[in-house]
C-alpha cells in the first residue's frame, strides 16, 4: 500500500440553508466535509488542525484500527480532544476492509456539521463481487438545524427534557425542494440510460433512522458497513445513523423523458417529538446527444415520486433487516466465532431520574430524561480512558466492573416499572486478548419501545439473531445464524425486542460502544470494552504518537 496525506483545517464557515445563515464548524470550509479515498492496505495520515474555539476530535467510523487505537478518535475515550490552535495527525492503515465508511467529529454534537465519506477501494488487483459500475456516487444523509446544535444539547441536558429536533434532513448537505426556501439547494444525480450506478449511502443524521427510495428504480443492496452482502432487491431501504449501505441502480434502457425524486424520511417507533419531514433529491437523465433540442426542458418533464413506508412500520424494519446476509464466499468469508468465551446480556433503555435541585425538569412528570446500558448511565471522564489504561493510572478515571447482566432479571412486559434504577459510572468491561464474546442487547422499552442503533468501535458485530419480547436463553440460541450473519459496526436493537451478536476481541485498546442516536448517547447510553494486549508483537497496542493531545 501507499501513504495518503490529508489536511483537515477545522474552521468556521457561514452556511445558508432554508434561508437561515449560521456560522458553523467545518473542515476546510466544506459542508459536508472532504471525501477521504483510500485503497485497502494503504496508510492514512490525516492532519487535523483546530482553528475554532471548540475542542475537536475526529472518529473514522467503522475502521478496525488494528493496533492503532490512538487514532480511533472518540474524545475522552482514546484521546483528549484537540484544543484550539493545536493539531493531531491520525495515523492508521486500512487492513482487510474495503467499502463505504465515513468520518465524523466525536465530541458533543459537533458531528452535526463535521462529517464526510471515507471510501475504501479494493486492492489494485481485486474486483467487486458484482459487475463494475459505470460510476460510484456517495449519498450522505444529514440533518440541518437552523440553530446551533451545541446550544440545543446543552439546553436539553440542563432542563432534563428532549432536545429540539432538526429543521430538515439533507442529501449531501442539501434539504431539497420539499422544504420552504430550499428548491435551489437540491441534490441532483445526473445519469445516462442503460448504465449501472453504485450509490454509497451513509446515514450521518444525528437522531433518526431513515427510509430511502428512488421513484421507479429498484435498489440492489450489495454491501453494508463495508462488508459484502448476498445481493437482494428492494424498493425501499432502511438505514440507521452510523450505518452505511451500498446499492446498485440500473438506469432505464432509454431516455425516459421524466425525472425521478429520491426521498428519505424517518422510521420512528418511540414517543416524543421528532422531525418527520422529507428530504428529496432528483435523479435526472441526460438527454441523448443527438436530440438535445427535441427533448423538453427538465422543468416540463413529468416528475415521479416514491412512496415510503409509514413512519412506524415495524414490520418493514424486521423484514428488511432479516434480508441482510453476509456474502460468505471463500474470498469473503464470514468468520463468525463458533465457540463463546464470555456471554453478556445488556439492557439498553431510556429512563428518568429525579430532577436535581428544586427546579422543575422537562422530562415526563417533571423528571429528568436519562439513558443507560445495564442500568449504568455512562459518565464521560475528564482524561482519556486509553491513556489512563496505558500509563497504568486508571484509579479515579474508570472502574473495570461494568456489569455483564442487569442487576435484576429483566422481564419485558411492556409496563413501565416504578423505578428505573439508573446509576452513573465510568465502567468498562475488561477482556483478555482474543476473547470470543456473545452479546445480547435487549430494548427494555421503559419509556415506550424504540429501536437503538448500537455502534461498536474497533470491531464488527456478527448479527446472529433478533426477535421481539424477552430474549429466551434456553430457546432462542437454537435459531442463531452462524453461517452467513450480516457483519456490521452498527446494529439496530429491535424496538421492544433483542438482537444477538458475536465478535472476537482480537484488537487491543479501549473501544467505545454507544447508541448512534446522538441524544441517547448524550443521556448515557454508552460503555467501553478494554481489550488487553496479547503475547505476540502484532497483538499489542503500539505506543502513543508523540503529538497525542493532552487534556
Ligand atoms: Cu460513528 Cu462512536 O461513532
Ligand atoms: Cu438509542
Amino acid at each position: 500500500g501507499v501513504t495518503r496525506h490529508y489536511k483537515f483545517k477545522v474552521v468556521l464557515q457561514n452556511v445558508t440553508r432554508l434561508c437561515y445563515t449560521k456560522s458553523m464548524v467545518t473542515i476546510n470550509g466544506k459542508f459536508p466535509g472532504p471525501r477521504v479515498i483510500v485503497r485497502e492496505g494503504d496508510r492514512l495520515l490525516i492532519e487535523v488542525v483546530n482553528h475554532v474555539p471548540n475542542n475537536i476530535s475526529i472518529h473514522w467510523h467503522g475502521v478496525r484500527q488494528h493496533q492503532s487505537g490512538w487514532a480511533d478518535g472518540p474524545a475522552y475515550v482514546t484521546q483528549c480532544p484537540i484544543q484550539t490552535d493545536q493539531s493531531y495527525v491520525y495515523n492508521y492503515t486500512i487492513v482487510g476492509q474495503r467499502g463505504t465508511l465515513w468520518w465524523h467529529a466525536h465530541i458533543s454534537w459537533l458531528r452535526s456539521t463535521l462529517y464526510g465519506s471515507l471510501i475504501i477501494l479494493p486492492k489494485h488487483n481485486d474486483s467487486y463481487p458484482f459487475a463494475k459500475p459505470h460510476k460510484e456516487i456517495p449519498i450522505i444523509f444529514g440533518e440541518w438545524f437552523n440553530s446551533n446544535t451545541e446550544a440545543i444539547i446543552s439546553q436539553a441536558l440542563q432542563t432534563g427534557g428532549g432536545p429540539n429536533v432538526s429543521d430538515a434532513y439533507t442529501i449531501n448537505g442539501l434539504p431539497g425542494p420539499l422544504y420552504n426556501c430550499s428548491a435551489k439547494d437540491t441534490y441532483r444525480l445526473k445519469v445516462k440510460p442503460g448504465k449501472t450506478y453504485l450509490l454509497r449511502l451513509i446515514n450521518a443524521v444525528l437522531n433518526d433512522e431513515l427510509f430511502f427510495s428512488i421513484a421507479n428504480h429498484t435498489l440492489t443492496v450489495v454491501e453494508a458497513d463495508a462488508t459484502y452482502l448476498k445481493p437482494f432487491e428492494t424498493e425501499t431501504l432502511l438505514i440507521a445513523p452510523g450505518q452505511t449501505t451500498n446499492v446498485l441502480i440500473k438506469t432505464k434502457p432509454y431516455y425516459p423523458k421524466a425525472t425521478f425524486l429520491m426521498t428519505a424520511r424517518p422510521y420512528v417507533t418511540g414517543l416524543g417529538t421528532f422531525d418527520n419531514s422529507t428530504v428529496a433529491g432528483i435523479l435526472e437523465y441526460e438527454p441523448p446527444l443527438n436530440e438535445p433540442h427535441q427533448s423538453p426542458s427538465i422543468k416540463q418533464l413529468p416528475l415521479f415520486k416514491p412512496t415510503l413506508p409509514p413512519l412506524n412500520d415495524r414490520a418493514f424494519a424486521t423484514n428488511f433487516t432479516t434480508k441482510l446476509r453476509s456474502l460468505a464466499t471463500p474470498q469473503f468469508p464470514a468468520n463468525v466465532p463458533l465457540k463463546v468465551d464470555r456471554r453478556f446480556f445488556f439492557t439498553v433503555s431510556l429512563g428518568t431520574i429525579p430532577c436535581q435541585g428544586n427546579q422543575t425538569c422537562q422530562g415526563p412528570y417533571g423528571t429528568m430524561l436519562t439513558a443507560a446500558v445495564n442500568n449504568v448511565s455512562f459518565t464521560m471522564p475528564t482524561t482519556a480512558l486509553l491513556q489512563a489504561h496505558y500509563t497504568g493510572q486508571s484509579n479515579g478515571v474508570y472502574s473495570p466492573d461494568f456489569p455483564s447482566h442487569p442487576k435484576s432479571i429483566f422481564n419485558f412486559t411492556g409496563t413501565p416499572p416504578n423505578n428505573t434504577n439508573v446509576g452513573n459510572g465510568t465502567k468498562v468491561v475488561v477482556l483478555p486478548f482474543n476473547t470470543s464474546v456473545e452479546l445480547i442487547m435487549q430494548d427494555t422499552s421503559i419509556l415506550g419501545a424504540e429501536r437503538h442503533p448500537l455502534h461498536l468501535h474497533g470491531f464488527n458485530f456478527f448479527v446472529v439473531g433478533q426477535g421481539f419480547g424477552n430474549f429466551d436463553p434456553n430457546k432462542d440460541p437454537a435459531n442463531f445464524n452462524l453461517v452467513d450473519p450480516v457483519e456490521r459496526n452498527t446494529v439496530g436493537v429491535p424496538s421492544g425486542g433483542w438482537v444477538a451478536t458475536r465478535f472476537l476481541a482480537d484488537n487491543p485498546g479501549v473501544w467505545f460502544m454507544h447508541c448512534h442516536l446522538e441524544v441517547h448517547s448524550s443521556w448515557g447510553m454508552k460503555m467501553a470494552w478494554l481489550v488487553l494486549d496479547g503475547k505476540l508483537p502484532n497483538q499489542k497496542l503500539l505506543p502513543p504518537p508523540a503529538d497525542l493531545p493532552k487534556c
